[in-house]
C-alpha cells in the first residue's frame, strides 16, 4: 500500500516526466519550424514566379490573341509547330490605306529585341516602347493592370 509520502512522490514524478516531455515536444516543434522556415521563403517566390508565367499565358493566347499576329501560319492558316510567337508577315492587310500600317509582326518569344521586362511591362501598361513612341497599327494599344503586363512580360521571357 502507498504511504501518503510515497503518493505525493510519485505524483510529483509523473509530472515532472510530464513537463519534460512536453518540453521536448516543444523544442522539436521548434526545431522543425526553424527548419522549415527556409525552405519555406524559398518555395514561396518559385510558386509565385510558376504562378505568374502560367497567368501570363493565359493572357498571351486566351485573352490578347498575340498568336494571331506574331506567330506565323502554314498555307491553311495553322499555327507553324516550335514557331510560337517568333514573328510573322501579317496574313491580311487593310482595306484602305491607314497610315504607318506595319505588315511585321516581331518576334515576342524569350522578349521582343531591345525590350527588359520591366520595359516591357510598361509597354503592355502605357503603349509606350522603350523609344518613347507607340507602335504601329494594327499592333493594339493595350492598357493592361501592372500585375497583367507583369505576367505577360514573365511568360515571354520564360519560352524561347
Ligand atoms: C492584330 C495584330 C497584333 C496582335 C493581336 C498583337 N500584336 Fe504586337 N505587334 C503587331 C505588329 C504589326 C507589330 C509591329 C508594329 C511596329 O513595328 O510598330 C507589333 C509589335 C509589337 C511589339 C513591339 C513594339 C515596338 O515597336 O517596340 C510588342 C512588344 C508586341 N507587339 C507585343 C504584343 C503582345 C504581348 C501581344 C498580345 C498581348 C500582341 N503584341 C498582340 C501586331 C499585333
Amino acid at each position: 500500500m502507498l504511504m501518503n509520502k510515497d503518493v505525493t512522490r510519485t505524483a510529483f514524478a509523473a509530472s515532472h516526466s510530464l513537463r519534460a516531455s512536453l518540453a521536448i515536444r516543444a523544442r522539436n516543434a521548434l526545431c522543425a519550424v526553424t527548419l522549415l522556415m527556409p525552405m519555406l521563403a524559398v518555395a514561396a517566390p518559385v510558386a509565385d514566379k510558376a504562378e505568374l508565367i502560367a497567368y501570363g499565358k493565359y493572357i498571351v493566347h486566351g485573352v490578347g490573341m498575340c498568336s494571331d499576329c506574331h506567330t506565323p501560319k502554314d498555307a491553311h492558316g495553322q499555327p507553324v509547330a516550335g514557331q510560337d510567337l517568333h514573328g510573322a508577315s501579317l496574313p491580311f492587310t487593310p482595306d484602305h490605306p491607314i497610315p504607318g500600317w506595319t505588315p511585321y509582326a516581331v518576334k515576342l518569344a524569350g522578349l521582343p529585341a531591345g525590350y527588359t521586362q520591366a520595359q516591357l511591362t510598361t509597354f503592355l501598361r502605357t503603349g509606350r516602347t522603350p523609344r518613347g513612341t507607340m507602335a504601329n497599327p494594327p499592333m493594339p494599344g493595350y492598357r493592361m493592370n501592372e500585375h497583367d503586363a507583369r505576367a505577360v512580360a514573365a511568360y515571354l521571357n520564360s519560352i524561347n
